[in-house]
């Protein structure tokens, strides 16, 4: 079983940015955390982080053929990217939407998700915890 797990703009900057809200935590914490999720659970990941919607987009439609599933975290896109929604309607691979924080306690704007209407689940509020529980589900959910 293989995931793509994508993540968008600004959380290269993990353990920087924000650090009450996003934790200390770095994005190399989070890619290690993710292997070390994958092995635990036996799946196959592929991780990727980009800045650029259009990056975003590309490797959504790449996971068409690559990947069972995509756990997918679109950071500020969340809130803007009808592309992305696309993106993943088009490729109608199951997909989990993880957030670090909790969108919920959060600003108005961030209240509307674009991609989470194309996500089976949502996990959010977790800090970088919520990726493992995202492995979790979406291997059960593939595991049928
Ligand atoms: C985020 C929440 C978004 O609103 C924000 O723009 C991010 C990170 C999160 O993981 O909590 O960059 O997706």
């Amino acid at each position: 079983m293989k995931f793509s797990i994508i993540n968008g703009p600004n959380l290269n900057m993990l353990g920087i940015r924000e650090p009450a809200i996003y934790g200390n935590t770095t994005y190399a914490d989070l890619v290690a955390l993710i292997h070390q999720a994958a092995k635990e659970e036996e799946v196959q990941v592929e991780i990727l982080q980009s800045n650029h919607e259009g990056m975003l987009v590309d490797e959504i439609q790449r996971a068409y053929d690559k990947a069972d599933g995509i756990i997918i975290n679109p950071a500020a896109y969340t809130h803007t990217s009808i592309a992305i929604l696309d993106a993943l309607k088009a490729v109608a691979l199951p997909a989990v939407e993880v957030h670090i924080s909790n969108l919920n306690e959060r600003e108005s704007f961030r209240q509307i998700s674009y991609a989470g209407q194309a996500c089976f689940h949502t996990v959010m509020g977790q800090g970088i915890e919520g990726y493992r529980t995202a492995i979790k589900i979406l291997k059960q959910k593939l595991l049928g």
